[in-house]
């Protein structure tokens, strides 16, 4: 075999990773790399999760479009593994490929009241407000006390959203749908639960203080929470960077609302209460709709987790989200664990449910490991992945028809509007022209229509 033809299914950064470490991999063979993207847009979560008020990290598209533009890849936007191509299309036409489908959807959360009205799911939220094209364009924000779950990093995207004055994200791409429905936000107090405590957070000192540092909202920190006795914490995390610089961050919240409650500093118009050792046990709901959230308050056990105490409080509120984890989906044809969300792998390399590895099929990023890490383990993970694959060159498919344009002519002969790197190019353009004519960087386009025909020239 002189040239190996690899396909990847997902154009997030762990795809585009895993293409980029193929291509720049030690190797005795040519190889040519066919990428399968669902949405007619590249990039997964860094343009579809990371929040539109990080400009910084959204950059990281900037490295990953050069992968993209290096003229080694072929990009198939707006194909849908499992509608569009099927594993025995990319049996037929390739040696092996990797999936990389990320995680969309949230994890559920068993309380009692959870499926009420005006309870979400972070992950729907954060697709309104990234402009996910299938995802409905209007969401509803109409509640003056609002509650979030969760004490991870997108439990905090999602709090500065919520609580942001919609004005100040207008430097930003949000689209114009998000906008509009973010000036009618009537809120006014949000509160933010964590079930363990201060010192136990998953989040990250600078996204941490930049909640501080949203306009006209002032951080609300109940005492009771410094107050618990926690050998635990004070031996164990006390020594972790990442926590001393978090408690000095809250010591500073406590001691500005000290002088707010002395009066010696204006309050603000909306407040963010910070609620921990508080464990969501049921959704109160009154005519079908949230109307609080009923917590057992949770005391240290000693090792790092909690134990219950009895003592229940009820937080009013009239829509409530939960930020606890995201979930992959299942993709056909191919084992899933419903536990963890994944696919079954090890070291990216597939099995089955009995643990057989599939000869010919990879995992790479969140759906390989599960929705935890930053875009940058994704390159780890690719690498990885990518190390099994070369090993496996003996256990390859033995593709009936490589020929590079018989994919093409399959979609073609299946009708699917597919989309290319140079319309991609195109869609980019047309982005940043809307912004310049309203005097902004970028305003995203949201409807896959629209956003499939700018692509195509149409
Ligand atoms: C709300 C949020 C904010 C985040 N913010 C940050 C941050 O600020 N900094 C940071 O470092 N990390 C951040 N992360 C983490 C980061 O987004 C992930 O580590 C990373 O995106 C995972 O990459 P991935 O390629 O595995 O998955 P994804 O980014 O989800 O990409 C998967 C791709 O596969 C495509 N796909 C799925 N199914 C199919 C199919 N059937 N056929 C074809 N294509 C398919 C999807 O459309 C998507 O484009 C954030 C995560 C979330 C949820
Ligand atoms: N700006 C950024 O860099 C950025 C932004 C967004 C996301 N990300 C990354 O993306 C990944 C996913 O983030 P994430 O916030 O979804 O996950 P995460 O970091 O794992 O946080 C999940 C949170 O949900 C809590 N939780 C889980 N089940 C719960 C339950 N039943 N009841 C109450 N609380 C529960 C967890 O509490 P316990 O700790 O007690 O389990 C934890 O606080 C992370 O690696 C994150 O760092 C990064």
């Amino acid at each position: 075999m002189s040239k190996m033809r690899l396909a990847i299914v997902g154009a997030g950064p762990a795809g585009i990773y895993a293409a980029d470490l193929m291509l720049k991999a030690e190797r005795d063979f040519e190889v040519e790399i066919d990428l399968f993207e669902q949405l007619p847009a590249p990039y997964g979560l860094v343009r579809y999760g990371v929040s539109p008020d990080h400009p910084r990290i959204k950059g990281i598209i900037t490295a990953l479009r050069e992968v993209l533009d290096s003229g080694a890849i072929r990009y198939f936007g707006n194909v849908r593994y499992g509608q569009d191509i099927t594993l025995a299309d990319l049996k037929r036409h390739y040696h092996a490929v990797i999936f990389a489908t990320g995680a969309i959807r949230d994890v559920s959360l068993n309380i009692p009241g959870i499926d009420a009205e005006g309870s979400y799911g972070a992950a729907d939220f954060v697709s309104w407000f990234d402009g996910h094209p299938d995802v409905p364009r209007t969401w509803p924000l109409e509640a003056r006390e609002v509650g979030v779950i969760g004490n991870g990093n997108v439990a905090l995207d999602i709090s500065r959203m919520l609580i942001k004055h919609a004005d100040d994200l207008l430097p930003t791409e949000i689209p114009d749908n998000v906008y509009a429905g973010l000036k009618q936000n009537p809120i006014e107090e949000l509160h933010l639960f964590g079930r363990r405590g201060p010192k136990y957070v998953k989040f990250t000192p600078l996204e941490l203080r930049e909640l501080g540092e949203v306009r006209d909202v002032d951080m609300v920190v109940d005492e009771r929470d410094f107050d618990r006795d926690d050998a635990y914490a004070d031996e164990t995390l006390a020594k972790n960077k990442q926590v001393v610089v978090m408690t000095r961050i809250m010591d500073k919240w406590r001691a500005e609302q000290q002088q707010r409650e002395a009066g010696e500093v204006e309050p603000s118009s909306r407040r963010l209460h910070l609620h921990f050792w508080s464990k969501p046990v049921e959704v109160v709901v009154e005519d079908g709709r949230v109307a609080g959230l009923k917590i057992e308050r949770t005391a240290p056990d000693g090792q790092g987790g909690v134990v219950d105490t009895g003592e229940f409080e009820i937080v009013p509120m009239q829509s409530l989200y939960r930020a606890v984890g995201y979930y992959g989906s299942p993709l056909d044809e191919i084992p899933f664990d419903d536990a963890k969300g994944v696919i079954p792998n090890a070291q990216g390399r597939v099995r089955d449910l009995e643990g057989e590895q599939i000869p010919g099929v990879y995992a790479t990023g969140w759906i390989k490991r599960g929705p935890v890490g930053l875009i940058g383990h994704t390159k780890s993970d690719a690498m990885e992945t990518l190390e099994c694959l070369l090993e496996d060159r003996a256990s390859w498919w033995q593709p009936e028809a490589p020929e590079a344009g018989a994919i093409p002519e399959l979609l073609h002969a299946r009708e699917v509007p597919y989309t290319t790197i140079e319309g991609w190019h195109r869609l980019d353009e047309h982005e940043l022209g809307l912004g310049e004519q309203a005097g902004r960087t970028r305003i995203k386009v949201v409807s896959r229509e629209e956003m499939t025909r700018v692509s195509r020239g149409e």
